[in-house]
């Protein structure tokens, strides 16, 4: 049946049927829910994967690392071995997910801003193909470490190169004060160079930078390749060397809302690279291999998160306006996004049809937070009522990777929907489980 779905929203093999209900990759919802119950995240398989396949193909003759921090299971992990795509994990328990999926370590990065010892020694001892290094210390640390182990990391440099970006605008002359990189305008990135490429113990290969996340104005990744160039073209003519490998970083937004008007990823990768290939012809540089992290983009959009409705209030707003607050059997623990940052998602009656999109809603969580908001404003059908279900889009990205335990919930399950069926990738936390961490819980069985 024709829908309502926006297909820049929802996940691409997202259908009505013929209850109105919603269908992911074939699968009714409501046999999802009675099976593995809500919440729930479902990924759309094929979805994620094209995706990849997309970006691969945008990128061809770059390397694309999946950003695992977006959204990580073992399952996740071999898709993106399947399609072809490289890794990006930041901490060492991300890498031992990866390694536990047989994901091929020289096709992993391994990024962090405060890496202990411990984790680079055991990125060492995997093999990774590149370290991301982010300062003074733990360039030193590696090379001590390296030289242990008599191995040569190849390693790029994180460059704070001045530009911070988010979904509209972005700002190219401040935010050096983070915590990330080595700072281009102050000096550390020369002398970071410098130092790097001094020591016989790692492999200096190429740059890196991430001005942000969730953005839709290119004109940051282009302030960003011209800085970075500049600071390639410096290294070539104070070193006599070119680095051939230059790492953009992720940050490609998606649609959310309706109004959200994302860069398309074929065009993204067209103009990033005519701006590299520009800027080093200005410099007289050759053009570097480019590498892209992109996360969002690629978990993002597949995955739908499947609530029960519950409990239902209207409130009389100042001025008389009703607002209708809809309550879920989730919230802050599996969505922190709205609380957090104020994201704004979009969400749909999932297991019927929906007569009008009469009432004003906020949809709530059951925390006891009165911040536990998931959808800040929609509308929806006047007649929803407890029992239903509700699907928010968009929920595949830093939602499951950032959900916590919060009021003891357990974080809920992840299946994947594929050619009309249903498939449990990671199941739901039950009480039980989150009690056999509590050593005073097993005093007491005993
Ligand atoms: N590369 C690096 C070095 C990063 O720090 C990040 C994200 C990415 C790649 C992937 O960025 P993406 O393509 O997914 O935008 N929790 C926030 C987002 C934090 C992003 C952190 N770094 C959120 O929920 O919006």
């Amino acid at each position: 049946m024709a829908t309502d779905l926006d297909p820049r929203i929802w996940p691409r093999h997202a259908t009505r049927g013929p209850d109105g209900e919603l269908r992911l990759a074939g699968v009714d919802v409501r046999d999802i829910a009675a099976e593995f119950g809500t919440p729930c995240y479902v990924v759309d398989e094929a979805d994620f994967r094209s995706r990849c396949r997309q970006w691969r193909a945008a990128f061809d003759g770059a390397t694309v690392y999946y950003a695992a921090k977006a959204f990580l299971t073992v399952e996740v992990a071999r898709w993106v071995a399947a399609e072809g795509l490289a890794l990006d994990v930041c901490t060492g328990e991300e890498l031992a997910v990866a390694l536990r999926a047989g994901f091929d370590p020289r096709h992993i990065e391994f990024h962090g801003n405060n890496k202990s010892e411990a984790e680079l020694d055991a990125a060492l001892r995997a093999g990774v193909g590149r370290i991301i290094v982010d300062g003074f210390s733990e360039l030193r640390m590696l090379a001590r470490l390296a030289a242990q182990r008599g191995v040569r990391p190849r390693i790029l440099l994180r460059v704070t190169v001045g530009v911070e970006a988010h979904t509209h605008e972005f700002i190219a002359t401040a935010h050096e004060d983070q915590k990330f990189g080595f700072s281009l305008a102050g000096g550390d990135a020369h002398a970071a160079v410098k130092e790097a490429l001094g020591c016989p113990d790692v492999q200096l290969v190429g740059l890196h930078s991430h001005i942000g996340s969730q953005i839709f104005d290119t004109g940051g990744f282009e302030v960003a390749a011209h800085r970075l160039v500049g600071l390639l073209r410096d290294v070539r003519d104070a070193h006599r060397i070119e680095l051939p490998e230059l790492n953009l970083g992720g940050g490609v937004g998606v649609a959310y809302v309706a109004e959200d008007d994302p860069a398309d990823v074929t065009d993204f990768a067209a103009q990033l690279r005519g701006i590299v290939t520009a800027e080093c012809a200005t410099a007289g540089l050759g053009v570097p291999t480019l590498a892209v992290e992109p996360g969002r983009a690629i978990a993002g959009p597949p995955t739908v998160t499947l609530y029960r409705v519950g409990a239902i209030k209207p409130v009389v707003l100042d001025g008389g306006a009703v607002r209708t607050y809809v309550s879920v059997d989730g919230g802050m623990s599996d969505n922190i996004r709205t609380a957090l940052y104020g994201a704004a998602y979009t969400c749909t009656l999932a297991n019927r049809l929906a007569r009008d999109g009469g009432l004003r809603a906020r949809v709530v969580g059951r925390h006891c937070e009165s911040g536990d908001i998931v959808v800040r404003d929609t509308q929806l059908p006047s007649d929803i009522a407890d029992g239903d279900l509700l699907a928010v889009a968009v929920t595949g990205a830093y939602c499951r990777a950032m959900a916590s335990n919060y009021n003891y919930l357990g974080r809920p399950p992840v299946v994947a929907v594929r050619d009309g069926k249903a498939r449990l990738l990671v199941r739901r936390e039950t009480v039980d489980d989150l009690l056999r961490f509590d050593l005073g819980a097993s005093d007491s069985a005993e």
